[in-house]
């Protein structure tokens, strides 16, 4: 069974990784698996993103790409497949949180949440699609949110939206990327992991407090330990049989 999730030879691109947050956790367990990993995130990350490759071990190539761009995405594709020779998995970890009332919140501001969340998101796949359909293989992996399909009690109305967006864009390039071997899947962390997408949340222990005692597992996620098992099931052939599918990661909150 262990051979299941073995990545021996595989190479692995994580877009959204230099924050220290989810994307660096989710590639070092890749790394662990024995993927070739090769990072990525937007250039003002320069050196957090050189810091969390090192982290991950060596042979670890990192790029800068904005996920809105569409041409920095075929550069950055362009330059993986130039250092490693191929991408077989893709896991976008990159996103933005805005949190603020509907009325508060400007038209800018709602489609940049949209663009680099949904649109990167589909950007990200498409390009992932076109690179590894020649090969015949492929393992897509993206993360929305236990958001996904409900919302929750704080103002995000651009955040809900675009990740929402994002299990359909999964379920959407599942359907078209199946014909060529290419798994396209969704984890959906919640309700929260402390990372630096949700620090100011940690400034208020009362929530923290009520949004662990709502999960059935009564804790908040663990970046180290709660996200990482979930994703190399899904990068793996350990998952040969699923695809387009929205995995919870959340402590039970979504089955309430
Ligand atoms: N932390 C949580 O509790 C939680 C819960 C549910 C879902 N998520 C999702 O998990 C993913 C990772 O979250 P995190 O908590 O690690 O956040 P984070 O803020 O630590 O990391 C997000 C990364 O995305 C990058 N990024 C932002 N805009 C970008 C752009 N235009 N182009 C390229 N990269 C860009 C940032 O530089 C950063 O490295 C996000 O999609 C987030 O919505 C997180």
């Amino acid at each position: 069974m262990s051979g299941l999730f073995d990545l021996t030879g595989k190479v692995a691109l994580v877009v959204g990784a230099g924050a220290g947050g989810l994307g660096e956790r989710i590639a070092a367990a890749l790394a662990d698996q024995g993927a070739s990993l090769a990072l990525a995130d937007r250039a003002e990350r320069a050196a957090d993103l050189a810091a969390t490759a090192l982290r991950c071990g060596t042979g670890v190539s990192t790029s800068f790409c904005d996920v809105t761009d569409e041409a920095q995405i075929s550069a950055l594709f362009d330059a993986v497949i130039s250092a490693h020779g191929r991408v077989d998995i893709l896991v976008n970890a990159a996103g933005v949180m805005l949190r603020k009332a509907y009325d508060e919140t400007s038209l800018d501001e709602f489609q940049r949440v949209i663009g680099v969340n949904l649109t990167g998101t589909w950007l990200l796949n498409r390009e992932a699609g076109r690179r590894m359909s020649p090969q015949g293989s492929g393992k897509i992996v993206n993360l929305s949110t236990v958001y996904a399909e409900r919302v929750g009690p704080v103002p995000e109305s651009a955040y809900y939206a675009s990740k929402a967006g994002i299990a359909n864009v999964t379920r959407a390039l599942a359907s078209e990327l199946g014909p060529h071997g290419i798994t396209v899947n969704c984890v959906a962390p919640g309700v929260f992991y402390p990372t630096q997408m949700t620090a100011a949340l940690s400034e208020s222990p009362d929530q923290l407090d009520w949004f662990a005692r709502r999960t059935m597992l009564g804790r908040l996620g663990d970046p180290e330990q709660d996200i990482a098992g979930p994703v190399v099931l899904l990068a793996s052939a350990a998952s040969a049989y699923m695809t387009g599918q929205v995995i919870y990661v959340d402590g039970g909150w979504s089955a309430w």
